[in-house]
Parts: C-alpha cells; structure tokens; sequence
C-alpha cells in the first residue's frame, strides 16, 4: 500500500519527466529548445537540471495524471494543479520549466520562466508539504559534494545563474530564486559549508539584499564574503560577455561582506561634515555589533574610525549608547 507521501513523490516524478519529454521530443517544446540554445544552455546543462516545458494547453498534467490514476486533489496540494469555476487545470503552461530538487534530486516544485519578455517572468510552485522554501536553496542536489569539498558555497538569485556557473564548471553554487535568505537556509549553509560567497546581481535590489544576507550570516557566526558585480550584471551575463577568465578574477576578488558593504555606504555617502559621518555611524553600528569574532570586531573597529574620521573611544561611547537605548 503506498502512503501519501510515496503518491505526492510520484506525482512530481510523473510531472518532471512529462516536462521533461515536452522540452527534449515534442514538437511543442521547438520554441523552448531554441529559447535555451540562444541562451547558450546546450543539451548536457539542461539534462543536469531536468529542465523542461509546459506546453499552451492547460489540461495536460490533468490528463497524465487522471490516465495514471493519481489523484488530483494530491497534486493540488502540491500547488502544481489549481481548481478554478470551470475545473480542473495547470498552474503552468507556456513556460521552461526549471525543477527544484531536494538534496537526493526528487522534484519538490517547479519554476516556469515565459519565452518572451511578459510578466511575470517566472511562476514559481507555491509552498507545500515537500516544498519547504525556508530550508530550500536550488541547486543542492548539484552542488552538495563541490560545497563540502571547497568548504564554499556561492549564493546567486537566479536559475540561470546557477545554470551559468555550472557550464564554467563552478559547481559550489546555490540559489536563493528571489526569495530572500532565512535562518533555516543558514543552518543548511553551516551544516555544509565553512563560508558563504554572497554573488547576488549588480543592482540595488542585489545589494540590499547581499546586506541582509550578511547580516544573517554574521549574526549566525558563518563567514560571508561577496562579489560586486558592476552595475547591471548578473552572474549569467557577465559570463555571456565577459568569459570564465573575466569571471574568476571577480571570484578571487571576493572581499569580506562587511568590508564591502563599507565600502557601499561610503559611495554613497561620504564622511565629509559632521552631519554625514553621524549618520553613517548609525548606518554602521548595528551591523557592526553582529560581528561576533573578538578579533575581527576590534580591527573593524579600527578601519570605521579610520574611514570617518573619528577616534576609537567615541565610537565605542556611541556603541554603549545604542547598547543602553535598546534595553
Ligand atoms: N524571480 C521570481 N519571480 C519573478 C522574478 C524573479 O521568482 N517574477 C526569482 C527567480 O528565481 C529569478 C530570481 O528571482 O531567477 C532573480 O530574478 P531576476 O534577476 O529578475 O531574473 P534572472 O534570474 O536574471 O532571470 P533571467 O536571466 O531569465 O532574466
Ligand atoms: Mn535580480
Ligand atoms: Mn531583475
Ligand atoms: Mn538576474
Ligand atoms: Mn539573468
């Protein structure tokens, strides 16, 4: 007798494999084959992840799954079949479909990406009872052995940016897919790896969210460093133009994420009156008192004072104030 569980797990084998075949043998996967060549994703790469299509219609996971006698309410459950007040029908449809794996490869959800530059980009499968997003990274199924091996796991936004590493050959690489890092994800990192690589897209929302991570990070004792990308690039991109050699000196020039987020705030804003370093301070200290390392601390410490112009005991009186106003 199989158990829900075993059933929700065949209905997502089932599913992939159905996207599958619609993206590598069916006539209406050519629009996708091409739209993946002109990325440059060649038949390896999209093996590796399982990609595939949901063709226009939006009955066909309905019918497989009502030819295989599995039932539909399960699937809906899994967020990849909705009922509406006409019935029955499939979340996505017209879209490549990127799987998301658990760490032993099992689908637990599905992203769908539009062919065209039409919104929304991606649909992504909703939470469920296999798809926990908080403890999720995509890729993991990909790059556990590579991340444990280099003591390093980089952190990307994207698919394809995942996918793009992973053509170079860099194969410690996750995903966060737009949503942001939690705590259940810096458990996973710290379980795996010894730092994290912070490798977000060149944009503003790329950085504030690199400054979130990091605050996570160090909060949590893990080690975080981050690549700038220049403005406007994402991972994917610039291995597009720019090549894996142009690529790996922006790895190795991968900075400790607090010394690059003070590097952030004082483009914008510099320490020239007095007004401007007080508010960098501030900008500053509750950051800065997430950093747990002794060491660490006192030679940040150093280097603030010394980018503001201020000396270390009244840097030190403003962090016991704020210490005290928080109690
Ligand atoms: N994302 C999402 N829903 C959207 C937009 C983005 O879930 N409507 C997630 C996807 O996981 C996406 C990631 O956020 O991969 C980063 O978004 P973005 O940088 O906008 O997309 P790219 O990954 O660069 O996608 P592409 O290169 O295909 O444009
Ligand atoms: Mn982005
Ligand atoms: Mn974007
Ligand atoms: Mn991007
Ligand atoms: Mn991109």
């Amino acid at each position: 007798l199989k158990t829900e569980r075993d059933q929700q797990r065949t209905i997502m084998l089932v599913t992939a494999e159905h996207y599958r075949d619609t993206l590598t043998r069916k006539p209406e996967g050519a629009a996708a084959r091409s739209y993946l060549q002109e990325r440059e994703v060649d038949p390896e790469t999209s093996a590796a992840y399982g990609l595939g299509f949901a063709s226009e219609r939006r009955d066909t996971l309905i019918q497989l799954l009502k030819a295989k006698e599995l039932p539909l309410e399960l699937a809906e459950q899994l967020g990849i079949i909705r009922k509406g007040e006409r019935g029955w029908y499939d979340l996505l449809h017209n879209r490549l479909i990127f799987p998301i794996r658990d760490k032993q490869g099992q689908p637990i959800g599905f992203a769908g990406r539009v062919l065209d530059s039409s919104l929304p980009k991606y649909i992504n499968s909703p939470e469920s009872p296999l798809y926990r997003k908080s403890s999720v990274l995509f890729g993991v199924d990909l790059a556990l052995r590579d991340i444990r091996q280099s003591g390093t796991a980089i952190i990307v936004e994207g698919y394809f940016d995942h996918l793009a590493l992973y053509r170079a050959g860099i194969r410690n690489a996750l995903a966060t897919c737009g949503t942001a890092l939690t705590d259940g994800h810096i458990g996973l990192l710290k379980k795996h790896a010894q730092r994290v690589c912070l490798l977000f897209d060149g944009d503003n929302a790329g950085r504030k969210a690199t400054v979130r991570a990091m605050e996570l990070c160090l909060e949590q004792a893990l080690p975080v460093y981050v690549i700038n990308l220049p403005q406007g690039e994402d991972p994917d991109s610039l291995l597009q133009k720019h090549g894996v050699e142009a690529f790996n000196q922006q790895v190795a020039a991968a900075k400790p994420a607090f010394e690059q987020f003070l590097h952030w705030l004082l483009a914008k804003t510099p320490a020239d009156s007095i007004d401007q370093r007080v508010r960098l301070m501030d900008e500053i200290i509750p950051r800065f008192q997430r950093i747990k390392d002794p060491v660490e601390r006192d030679l940040y410490l150093k280097e603030i004072c010394r980018l503001l112009g201020i000396d270390p005991p009244s840097f030190r009186r403003r962090l016991a104030g704020q210490r005290s106003e928080q109690k």
